[in-house]
Order: structure tokens, then C-alpha cells, then sequence
């Protein structure tokens, strides 16, 4: 199975099913046409009514948005709602108290262990959310300081994102997958004040020493001059087990400093640009940077798109994301847009295959889980499970499913539609970034016909072109790269502490559009194939990661002189790391030198950026120029190099035979 097999002139279509149509909030492709084509013709208006749902304790003045995507014509700036002022953390949980919902359900959540279970209703996470706010304020933590989380997926994760919100702190969570060198980096650059963290958790059978590798985190950026001043640590797993200690005069422990707080906290009203958080991700070149995202677009886009496009209804569905608060998709498909929305929804501390792969369908049932969002990784690894996992829990309660983060090849899409939702469920794949804040291309569940592994079409408000590499626009059907025309409310609005990096990352290649960085495909629906990464982003298993930063955790280690890193598809990941590695004059290759390269990978960025493969590169294929030419790598990583074409530009043509020789030593 390949992620990419089938060609988009498939003609298969899956129309939205009548009970879904007739409860939809948007019904028919005409009602989305229309509705489409007045968010475009009248922006304004369109979000103006789409604004009204939110509470603003001060309304902005018009026009709405503001902004330059084009450098010619002076710095590039995005504003949305200017002179509003309201709080998110008042629009997901007072704002629903206030309106009597107060013993809803916000959160079910599932531990990593069957058998660890919670409820939380949305007063009982106000209250949560209080309390840390209040401990915020009693260290000192004030309106636009940063805090850095580092945590598993419990509710104290999003309600601390929350507390930061209520007092227009700037939360940055980390992925408690990131070894403690990435936490360091991030902690680095946007020097907060105070850290959130758990002393550990269990991933699946594997204890993860959360605050011990905050402490080996913190150590390094000390040395480099940024000490953190208080350290708050969640008692998930008793501290000596997880091998943690705590530091006199830093660290608290939650049930002392958090549970005795005060169960209120006004909310700090703030401009609708003030930042709300920071989120580290990575680019092609350079260390990760900081998308920093703003208030009021953000929340709306959260919202409209969680309505929309999951079509929620907050009174009868139980919602269910399984991402992580690490990524984007738990910032706005976790933590905000449900919360916003006042649904009820599932959160998940563990992994879909333990204790066994039948997991996320036990939960299904458990819950009654009827709208489902995962990524196609996890869909293809328990494909691979077989069908059984599955069949042998009920699952009635679906009625939709959602994929994110990849491209979903048609084969893992049959399979999710067929047997994970009886052929009953629309899928929607969305197509977006941790830059958007919210879906940008994806279907309608009651309007849009599907295809697989296609995201079809844009959501309101959203006006994408294709170009060639010229920079011209294309019409009609056309392949090239997607790039935005006009900014949409939940967009990034620069890279923190960096505005340059945010010009030059996303508006400098083709003036006046916002470049994604992927290629697609639009067809003679005007429906858009998302074809993958144009840039040296990888996409493995749906986490993204730059080759460079691969590459220089490799030359990290003292024996490797250079290294260069493709992608290579993999049946489960999408894609596989692929590392070519020059090794120090004198240094043999051998099992071990390859075991510490790899080990090097994951102390530097995380377990999740291991290499598949280390190939002996005594030379890597260049330019005269010194540039290396990584579609010549690619060629021989995947085992085409009869397919190599003009390499008469390489200095050294002779090192592709010598990096063939050598595959598989
Ligand atoms: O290449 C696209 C891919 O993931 C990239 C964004 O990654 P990240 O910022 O980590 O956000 C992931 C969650 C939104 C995109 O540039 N991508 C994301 N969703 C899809 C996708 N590729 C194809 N189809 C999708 N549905």
C-alpha cells in the first residue's frame, strides 16, 4: 500500500447522506455555494454575522480586517477586529454557564489505562481553570507574559491553556514527546517565567518522565542565561517513581499551590489582537519558530470551522479528537473550538493501540462517540491491525469522521469509510496548518460530495489560487503550488520575535500571496488535491519536521562530518526519515555508530524524529556550487536510480554509484 496510489480521475463520489443533510447546518452544495460565494464578495459581512454567535465586551470598528500580504508594497500585517475587546476564556465556559449549561459534560476523559476515567462539566472546569489563573497571578504572571506547558493530555492541559487566556497570559505548549534539548530551545526563545508540567505518565506500557526532563530542559537554558522562576507540577505518577525531584524555591506541587486557590477569577478583557499563544513548528530551514496567533480571529475561526465542519450539535453529539494539546489540532479541535461551541467531548491520554488495537472503538462505545477526527497515520496502522479490532465493537454511535495532518491515500480512506464507519459516516478531510489556525480546504459534511483522499473544496471565507513556479495564477483544472489571496480570521500573524523570518517564510517567494509550502492539484469539480510538502518540510506519522533540523541533530554527534535527509514513503507513517551521513576521516561505520546517531536524533528533538534509515554517504551528490541535490538522494533512497535524469551538473558524478554500492551496508 502506497499513501500516494490512485490518480484524483477517480470518479467515485460519495454523496452526503440524507441524515446528515437534514440535520446540517449547511445543506447542499448550493447552500455552500452561495454561503461560499457571499463570504467572498461580502467578507465583511459574512464574519460580521459569523462574529455575532461570540460575546465581545467591545465591538470592533470597521472595516473588520486589515491588512498587506504584498512586500512591494511596505511590511506585511494582518488584523482582524480592531478596537474589540473580549476574552476566549469567557467565551468557552461563562459565556455557557451564564446560559444554564453549567452541568454539561466538557470533557470525558480516558486515561492511558482502561479504567482511568473523569467527568468534568463546564463549571467544574471554570472552577479548574480559576484556580490555576489565581496561581498565575500569585507568582506574578500578567497580561501578555509567557508560560510554557509541558504536559500529557489530562484536563488540567487545556484548562491551564485556558487560565492563561482568562488573564491574557500567552501559553506556548510543548508535545510531551519533545526531548528535553527541543523543550530547551523553545523555553529559550520565549523566555517565560514560569513552566506547567506533570511529574510523568505512562504511554502505552512506557512510564514518560515528564518533569525530569523539564529539570534536564531548564539545566540547559540556565547555562544559556534564561532561568525560569516557578516550575508547577501536576503529581500525575507519585514523583519517585518517575525519578523526579523537586526544587526548593521553584517548584510547587499542583494540590498544594493550585487546589487552595480561590474558585473565581475575573477575566482579563483584551484587544482582539492580543496574543493568545505561541506554537512551535517547523519550517525548512533554520530551528522552529514560533507562530504566534491572536485573540478574536482565532476564536472565531475555531468556532465557525468546529460548527461547520464537523457540524457539531452541541445538545445530542459526543465529539472525539485525538490529537494531542502539542499540535495545532489540539489547540483549536480540542482545546478551543469544542469548548467554544459548548459541546461535550472525549479526551484521550493513550495511544490507539493499547492495550490493543481495538481501543479507540471500546472508547467509541463507551462514550457514544459520534463525531471522530484522527490522523490518516493512525488509520493506516490499525488497518494493518485487521478488521477485527474493529468489527467486534458496535460503533453505532458515528455518524462522522474527520482525518487531518497528511494527505489520506484513497486506500486508508475506503477503509475508515467502509469498515471504521459501516459506509454510513461522511468523512471530512481537512486540509490545514498550524499557520491557519483553523481548516482552510475540507468538506462540508450535509453539502459537500466526497472523494477520496481529496479535501475538496475551501471553507468560507478562504480564497486559494494555484501558481506555476513563475508565480502565475492557473486556471481551471491545473496542478502547481496553493497559496491564499486574502487573509481569514484564525491566521498567523507573525513569527514571534521575528517578523523578518514571518515575511520572508510565508509572502516573499510570490508577492501578494500567502505561500502554504504545498503542492496541489485542483480538478474539473474545482475540487483541490493536496499533493504534499513543495519545501524540505517532512510529514512522518503527521508530525512535522524540518530536514535541516534532522540534519544538524545528526552533525550534533562528533563522528558525523554531514548529513542530508529525505523523505521516503512509508506504508504506515506517510513518510520515512532517511538519513545519508558522512562520517570523520578515519571513523568507521558499524551497528553501534548507526544506534548512536539515531539515539542522537532523539535526545536532540524527540523519539518521533528518529531516522528509519542511516545510509554511508562517503560523498553526497552537489553542485559545483556546493549545494546538495536532494532529488538525486531521493532517486536512491527510493531505489530509482535508473530514474535519476540530468546529473551532469553534479561536481562529483561518480558518488550516486558509490551511494548505491553502499545501500543496505
Ligand atoms: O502538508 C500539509 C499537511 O500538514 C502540513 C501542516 O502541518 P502542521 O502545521 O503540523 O499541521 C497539521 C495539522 C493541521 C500541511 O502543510 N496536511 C495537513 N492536513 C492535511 C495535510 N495534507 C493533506 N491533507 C490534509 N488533510
Amino acid at each position: 500500500m502506497s499513501p500516494h496510489e490512485d490518480a484524483p480521475s477517480s470518479k467515485e463520489r460519495f454523496m452526503p447522506p440524507d441524515s446528515i443533510v437534514s440535520k446540517a447546518h449547511v445543506q447542499g452544495l448550493a447552500s455552500y455555494q452561495e454561503l461560499y460565494d457571499k463570504s467572498i464578495n461580502d467578507n465583511e459581512a459574512f464574519w460580521t454575522e459569523q462574529a455575532e454567535q461570540l460575546h465581545w465586551q467591545t465591538k470592533w470598528s470597521s472595516p473588520i480586517c486589515k491588512y498587506n500580504f504584498n512586500l512591494d508594497h511596505g511590511p506585511v500585517h494582518i488584523s482582524w477586529f480592531e478596537g474589540a475587546e473580549t476574552n476566549i476564556s469567557y467565551n468557552a465556559l461563562d459565556r455557557h454557564i451564564e446560559n444554564g449549561l453549567g452541568d454539561r459534560v466538557a470533557f470525558y476523559w480516558e486515561g492511558n489505562d482502561e479504567g482511568q476515567e473523569r467527568t468534568v462539566t463546564y463549571s467544574e472546569l471554570k472552577a479548574m481553570v480559576c484556580r490555576i489563573a489565581n496561581w498565575l497571578k500569585s507568582v506574578g504572571v500578567k497580561r501578555g507574559d509567557d508560560v510554557s506547558l509541558y504536559m500529557a493530555l489530562v484536563p488540567e492541559l487545556p484548562a491551564a491553556m485556558l487560565a492563561c487566556a482568562r488573564i491574557g497570559a500567552v501559553h506556548s505548549v510543548v508535545f510531551g514527546g519533545f526531548s528535553a534539548e527541543a523543550l530547551a530551545d523553545r523555553v529559550l526563545d520565549s523566555r517565560p517565567a514560569v513552566v506547567i508540567t506533570s511529574s510523568g505518565t505512562m504511554r502505552g506500557p512506557k512510564p514518560i518522565p515528564l518533569k525530569a526532563i523539564v529539570d534536564d530542559a531548564l539545566n540547559i537554558s540556565e547555562g544559556k542565561g534564561h532561568s525560569v522562576q516557578h516550575v508547577l507540577v501536576l503529581e500525575q505518577l507519585p514523583l519517585a517513581d518517575v525519578g523526579a525531584s523537586l526544587r526548593p524555591g521553584r517548584d510547587v506541587v499542583w494540590r498544594e499551590a493550585v487546589d487552595s486557590q480561590p474558585d473565581d477569577c475575573p477575566v482579563e478583557w483584551v484587544p482582539a489582537e492580543a496574543p493568545l499563544f505561541k506554537l512551535y513548528t517547523s519550517g525548512s530551514t533554520g530551528k522552529p519558530k514560533g507562530v504566534l496567533h491572536t485573540t478574536g480571529g482565532y476564536m472565531l475561526g475555531a468556532l465557525t470551522t468546529t460548527k461547520l465542519v464537523f457540524d457539531v450539535q452541541p445538545t445530542t453529539d459526543v465529539y472525539w479528537c485525538t490529537a494531542d494539546c502539542g499540535w495545532i489540532t489540539g489547540h483549536t479541535y480540542v482545546t478551543y473550538g469544542p469548548l467554544l461551541l459548548g459541546a461535550t467531548q472525549v479526551l484521550f491520554e493513550g495511544v490507539p493501540t493499547w492495550p490493543d488495537a481495538g481501543r479507540c472503538w471500546a472508547i467509541v462505545d463507551k462514550y457514544k462517540v459520534s463525531i471522530f477526527y484522527t490522523a490518516p497515520t493512525a488509520i493506516r496502522a490499525l488497518h494493518a491491525r485487521g478488521d477485527a479490532w474493529v468489527t467486534r465493537h458496535s460503533r453505532s454511535s458515528l455518524r462522522l469522521l474527520g482525518s487531518v495532518g497528511e494527505p489520506i491515500n484513497p486506500e486508508a480512506w475506503r477503509w475508515y469509510h467502509e469498515v471504521v464507519g459501516g459506509g454510513r459516516c461522511p468523512i471530512v478531510d481537512t486540509w490545514w496548518q498550524t499557520e491557519t489556525g483553523a481548516h482552510m480546504i475540507t468538506p462540508l459534511p450535509g453539502a459537500t460530495p466526497l472523494k477520496p483522499g481529496c479535501a475538496t473544496l475551501p471553507f468560507f471565507g478562504v480564497e486559494p489560487a494555484v501558481l506555476n513556479e513563475r508565480g502565475e495564477e492557473l486556471q481551471g483544472p491545473c496542478e502547481g503550488i496553493l497559496v491564499m489571496k486574502r487573509p481569514w480570521p484564525s491566521m498567523m500573524r507573525t513569527v514571534a520575535g521575528d517578523h523578518a523570518r514571518f515575511e520572508q517564510t510565508y509572502f516573499s517567494a510570490f508577492r501578494g500571496y500567502y505561500f502554504t509550502g504545498d503542492g496541489c492539484r485542483r480538478d474539473a469539480d474545482g475540487y483541490y488535491w493536496i499533493t504534499g510538502r513543495v519545501d524540505d518540510v517532512l510529514n512522518v506519522s503527521g508530525h512535522r519536521i524540518g530536514t535541516a533540523e534532522v540534519e544538524s541533530a545528526l552533525v550534533a554527534h562528533p563522528s558525523c562530518v554531514e548529513a542530508a535527509v529525505v523523505a521516503v514513503e512509508h506504508p504506515i507513517k506517510g513518510q520515512a526519515i532517511y538519513a545519508f551521513v558522512t562520517l570523520m576521516t578515519g571513523v568507521d561505520h558499524s551497528d553501534d555508530l548507526r544506534k548512536e546517531l539515531i539515539a542522537t536524533v532523539r535526545k536532540i528533538i524527540g523519539p518521533f524524529a528518529a531516522p528509519d534509515v542511516i545510509h554511508w554517504a562517503p560523498g553526497l551528490p552537489k553542485t559545483r556550487s556546493g549545494k546538495i541535490m536532494r532529488r538525486v538522494l531521493r532517486k536512491i533512497a527510493s531505489k530509482e536510480e535508473d530514474q535519476l535524469g540530468d546529473i551532469s551538473t553534479l561536481a562529483d558524478p561518480g558518488v550516486v554509484q558509490q551511494l548505491v554500492e553502499l545501500r543496505g551496508k
